[in-house]
């Protein structure tokens, strides 16, 4: 069989190894793929890069090469309609419809959406209107947060601690319209203070299939210092996640949200990502909803992924999600992102990289922002590569991460030394 992964970065290229793992899976092809995909460890791995991004030539793809399943990773083209333009051809893919995406495309969709169905998140008004937003921030005071409704590219939230900077938000989205489209509505909501944590299950639109925990690590530097990122490291399983929390969390959020968007006739499938925010009593709020999986917490969980990743995606397009298990190395794998200089503002690209030794048992290294210029491998995103290590202890895991890490090259690399120190 023949599997299409849609997508670039370090998650797509761990689901497309883990994909190329199955008995049953000939070749997988990434599109568009990175510089990893291209090379030929992946080409012995059935692992191929295919040069297209619009969705609707994709389709045309899928079903000329008869691919038996497509696997979505980013959102845009989530949110693009993808899993209607592939449905409406009869392809098997595994992701939200462009309506159900909305949990993740809308911040206003996803705060009403809680509302009506009861699911605990911060207390909110939605805004277009630049005097009325700016009157509400005065009312409620800081700190106080502000989101972009729509996709931003992780840059449509500000989290405001004075006044100042929260009627700065408001002016940049509304009315300097630095977020375009994005902006031009904003979410005002309540700060939550409390530990956070990412909880990821795949959902069929009416079963709930839970993923191993694991938790990212957004600040550039160590220390959760400096700027938000995309994510410079995740470990998997975490400890954050207690059973208890666990517990919670399907039952107070994620059960309610598959109930309620049938309920509301949008059934929700694909992989769901809810970030939490856990008080000190335990309880959960919502801070977001993602309708993938993250990135880079999808490279630890994938390496951790004993089961067979194409048996529960089939069961997931067939509505069987009850039926299927899902086995875990009872190692921790902790994923070590490598970024290029001046990410995440503007990143360099064009730096060589070097020194990427091969695969072994215990650590993985996976591709994002890479590509092959003639024989050389060189940057070309922000977030370069992802270093996994496994091993039965998060020191254990650490050390193997960064052994690689220490032997791969390139100029201006950017990565946290203390990635897992929330389990230590
Ligand atoms: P989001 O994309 O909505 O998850 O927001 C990005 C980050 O902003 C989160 O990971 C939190 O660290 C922070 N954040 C979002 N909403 C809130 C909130 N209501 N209170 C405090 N921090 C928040
Ligand atoms: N690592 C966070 C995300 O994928 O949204």
């Amino acid at each position: 069989m023949n599997i299409l992964v849609v997508g670039s970065g370090g998650r797509e290229h761990a689901m497309a190894w883990k994909l190329s793992q199955s008995p049953k899976v000939q070749k997988v092809f990434l599109a568009p793929g990175n510089g990893g995909t291209a090379s030929a460890a992946a080409k012995n791995m059935g692992i191929e890069n295919l040069p297209i991004t619009d969705l609707h030539e994709l389709a045309q793809f899928a079903e000329e090469q008869k691919i038996y399943m497509t696997v979505v990773g980013p959102e845009t083209p989530l949110a693009g309609g993808i899993v209607d333009i592939f449905r409406a051809k009869n392809l098997r893919i595994f992701g939200p419809t462009q309506k159900a995406a909305q949990l993740e495309s809308s911040k206003d969709f996803a705060k009403s959406f809680m509302k009506r169905h009861h699911i605990p998140t911060a207390e909110y008004q939605t805004f277009s209107d630049i005097k009325k937003a700016h009157a509400y921030i005065d009312l409620k005071g800081a700190p106080i947060v502000i989101k972009a409704d729509g996709l931003a590219a992780g840059k449509g939230v500000v989290v405001a601690m004075s006044l100042e900077e929260a009627h700065g938000a408001i002016d940049m989205m509304l009315s300097d319209n630095k977020l375009g489209d994005a902006g031009a509505r904003v979410v005002i909501e309540e700060f939550l203070v409390g530990e956070e944590a990412s909880f990821i299950v795949m959902v069929d639109g009416h079963n709930v299939l839970a993923l191993a925990t694991s938790q990212d690590h957004k600040r550039l530097l160590d220390a959760d210092l400096g700027p938000n990122t995309g994510g410079m490291g995740a470990y998997s399983p975490t400890p954050v996640v207690t059973p208890e929390i666990h517990a919670r969390a399907l039952r107070e959020i994620i059960m309610p949200t598959v109930k309620g968007m049938a309920a509301d006739g949008i059934p929700f499938t694909g992989f769901l990502y809810a970030g939490l925010m856990i008080d000190e009593s335990g309880k959960a709020k919502t801070l977001e909803f993602n309708c993938r999986m993250g990135d880079p917490e999808t490279q630890p969980i994938m390496s951790r992924l004993r089961s067979d990743f194409l048996v529960a995606l089939d069961a997931a397009v067939d509505g069987k999600l009850n039926e299927v298990e899902l086995e875990w190395d009872p190692r921790i794998a902790l994923g070590v992102v490598m970024a290029a200089h001046n990410y995440p503002e503007t990143p360099r690209k064009g730096d060589v990289i070097s020194g990427i030794p091969a695969d072994g048992s215990d650590h993985v290294t996976f591709h994002a922002g890479t590509s092959m210029d003639g024989d050389q491998l060189k940057t070309s995103g922000g977030r370069v590569l992802c270093v996994v290590g496994l091993d039965h202890t998060i020191r254990g895991a650490q050390q193997k991460a960064y052994a690689i890490v220490d032997q791969i090259k390139f100029d201006g690399a950017q990565y946290r030394r203390d990635i897992g120190y929330r389990a230590l």
